[in-house]
C-alpha cells in the first residue's frame, strides 16, 4: 500500500491470518449461544472491520448496531472517561449482547462501555476484542470473553485502526514503526 505510506508500517498480521482467528471466534459464539438470538454492538470506528468480519461468521439471528464513544483526544493518552458520541439504536435489556472492540490497550474505554452496558440489564454481556495489548493495562475489571491476538506494546495500524484518522483501510495489522505519540479512537 504504497501510495499511502508516510510512515514505516511493518506488517504483523496478514489479512488471512486476521480472517482465520475472526472464523474461530464467530464459530465460538455460534456454538456458545445456540438456540438464542445476539444483539452485537461494534464500537466505533476502529472495530468496524472486526464486527462486520465477525457477524459474518455468527451463524444465529443477529441484530447489528453501532455505538461511538470518545476516550482519546488527538494526541493525548485515555484520559479514562468516556463520552457517548453515538447510541444504540434499540433498548438492549433481555437481549445477549456481544460488544466487538478493535483493541484493548489501557482498557478504560471497554470498562466504562462495560459498566454502561450492564446497566441497561441486557440478559448477556459478551466482550470480544481483535486485539489485547495486556502490558498496557489500567483497568482492572476488564473481563474479556474472546481475544483475537495478544500483541506486543507497539502502535498498531490497518483493518480499522488508525493513527490519526489514518491507515484504518489497510487490509493487514502493523506495527507503526516511527509513532511518536498515541492517536486513534
Ligand atoms: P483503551 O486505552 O483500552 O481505552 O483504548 C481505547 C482505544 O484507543 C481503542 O479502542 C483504540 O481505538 C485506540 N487505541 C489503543 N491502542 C491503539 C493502537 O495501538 N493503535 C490504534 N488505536 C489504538
Ligand atoms: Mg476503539
Amino acid at each position: 500500500m504504497e501510495y499511502q505510506k508516510k510512515h514505516e508500517i511493518s506488517v504483523y498480521l496478514t489479512e488471512e491470518q486476521i480472517h482465520q482467528r475472526i472464523a474461530e471466534m464467530g464459530k465460538e459464539i455460534t456454538e456458545k449461544f445456540q438456540g438464542e438470538s445476539v444483539y452485537l454492538v461494534c464500537v466505533l470506528k476502529g472495530a468496524v472491520f472486526f464486527a462486520t468480519e465477525l457477524a459474518k461468521h455468527i451463524e444465529l439471528p443477529m441484530t447489528l448496531d453501532f455505538m461511538s464513544v470518545s476516550s482519546y483526544g488527538a494526541g493525548t493518552k485515555s484520559s479514562g472517561s468516556i463520552k457517548i458520541k453515538k447510541d444504540l439504536e434499540c433498548p438492549i435489556e433481555g437481549e445477549n449482547i456481544i460488544v466487538a472492540e478493535d483493541i484493548l490497550d489501557s482498557g478504560n474505554t471497554l470498562s466504562r462501555l462495560i459498566r454502561l452496558f450492564k446497566e441497561r440489564k441486557p440478559k448477556t454481556l459478551t466482550v470480544c476484542t481483535l486485539l489485547d495489548k495486556p502490558e498496557r493495562r489500567e483497568a482492572e475489571d476488564v473481563v474479556i470473553d474472546y481475544t483475537g491476538f495478544v500483541v506486543p506494546d507497539k502502535f498498531i495500524v490497518g483493518y480499522g485502526l488508525d493513527y490519526d484518522q489514518r491507515y484504518r483501510n489497510l487490509p493487514y495489522i502493523g506495527f507503526l514503526e516511527d509513532a511518536d505519540e498515541n492517536k486513534g479512537e
